[in-house]
């Protein structure tokens, strides 16, 4: 039973409203967020069904409440499906998001103040793996590799220099604003040179390395980390895979580590989640994700704004907006009012602040759910360039919004009937 479907129970006006005007927001602005994606319906009709009612602590099998059976199946076949489609021996689909799976897997594998060595932040890393106020950066010892200044790349030899001086426990590889593929047999054998364990996070890259579109670390890395909402597609979320002794502990540092009760419908969704991702239509799609991504990045460029390292592999890129006099804040409030949603980034070497910062960060998942191909990755470097060229100039704006509205309404999300 689908609540959101059933428009007599919609008795709460004061949400509903806001619930629907944000249906309408997503249809109408075309998302660029790299971290975002539109889920398919039926992972939504999910979250909204009657397992959020259960309490299902501890795992199929072993739980400590009754009634428990029909949850037991729906999360035996979440990770059985995860395993499968990772090539994982063992998963765990409980986290309730990303940063929940990265603090199970550093429980599993540290002792308090152990060191990490994990991506810089001010080079694309992630708040979860290091940030002073984030639970890593609190009660581990953060040491950092980030890329170098001419080909903003990581280069791995600088990594194994940092990992020998440093001597990690655990090495963590994975970023939130990185557009290259990330070498993993390279930090595995850097992990296994110094004795630390590899950590991956690959929260962003989960739905391309489930659709074979960027190698995977499943065999390199002792434990995988990864959310399933953004190029995965699936519902807001974590997921861990690893092998089977080490999922042991990630078990119990999850639960009753880090979380109790896991959300049933959300793991439910995900189940849901994995199974599209397994489909031909999938990798299609992350084809597409990537193409979109590449011909976004070759056509901003040739408008003259500079894309970090060159261009993208991925489903992301930066863009460098110094030359067009704006801050990455100014760029992103001035894309917002033509319904261009993206955010502002910090690139490598910012001379910025991070609220004000030197670049935007683009990416192609979600405007590739909807449909966009590459013919219209042209259009909205246009766009883009235009619009970063004159932010105060109302007709441009007013030119482009209306071109943006065109294309929003050509290609819905959420298709009526
Ligand atoms: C690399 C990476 N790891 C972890 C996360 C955290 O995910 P969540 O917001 O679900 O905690 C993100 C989110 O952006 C991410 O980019």
């Amino acid at each position: 039973m689908s609540v959101q479907t059933e428009s007599e129970m919609r008795t709460d006006r004061a949400v509903w409203a806001a619930v629907d005007a944000e249906g309408e927001r997503e249809e109408r602005q075309l998302e660029l967020i790299a971290s975002e994606n539109h889920a398919s319906r039926e992972v939504m009709a999910a979250m909204g069904s009657v397992l959020t009612n259960k309490y299902a602590e501890g795992y199929p099998g072993k739980r400590y409440y009754g009634g428990c059976e029909h949850v037991d199946v729906v999360e035996d076949i979440a990770r059985a499906r995860a395993k499968e489609l990772f090539g994982a021996a063992a998963a765990n689909v409980q986290p309730h998001s990303g940063t929940q799976a990265n603090m199970a897997a550093c429980i599993a594998l540290l002792a308090p103040g152990d060191r990490i060595l994990a991506m810089s932040l001010d080079h694309g890393g992630h708040l979860s793996h290091g940030h002073p106020k984030n639970f890593s950066g609190i009660f581990y010892a953060i040491e950092s590799y980030g890329v170098e200044k001419g080909s903003e790349r990581i280069d791995m030899d600088r990594v194994r220099e940092k990992a020998l001086a440093t001597r990690p426990k655990v090495i963590l590889a994975g970023a939130s604003a990185y557009s290259r593929t990330l070498d993993f047999p390279a930090f595995a054998a850097i992990a296994r040179e110094v004795g630390a364990k590899l950590l991956v996070d690959m929260a962003h890259i989960a739905g391309l390395v489930a659709a074979r579109q960027h190698p995977t670390p499943v065999g390199h890395a002792d434990v995988v980390t990864m959310t399933t909402h953004k190029t995965l597609r699936g519902p807001r979320g974590g997921l861990v895979l690893s092998d089977e002794e080490t999922m042991k502990k990630i078990n119990s540092a999850l639960f009753p580590g880090v979380q109790g009760g896991p959300l049933m419908h959300v793991v439910a969704a995900k189940a849901i989640a994995l199974r599209e991702a397994s489909s031909p239509a999938f990798v299609a799609y992350q084809k597409r994700v990537i193409e979109n991504a590449r011909t976004l990045a070759a056509h901003l460029e040739q408008r003259g704004l500079r894309v970090v390292s060159g261009g993208t592999d991925n489903h992301l890129m930066l863009v460098d907006v110094t030359a067009t006099g704006l801050t990455g804040k100014a760029a992103e409030d001035a894309l917002s009012r033509v319904d261009l949603t993206c955010n502002k980034n910090l690139i490598p070497y910012d001379q910025k602040p991070p609220m004000q910062a030197s670049g935007i960060r683009l990416g192609t998942p979600a405007v590739t759910t909807r449909g966009l191909a590459p013919e219209h990755m042209a259009r909205l470097a246009g766009w883009i360039a235009d619009v970063l060229a004159k932010p105060a100039d109302e007709s441009v704006l007013r030119r482009v919004r209306d071109e943006v509205a065109e294309v929003a309404r050509a290609f819905p999300i959420y298709p009526r009937g």
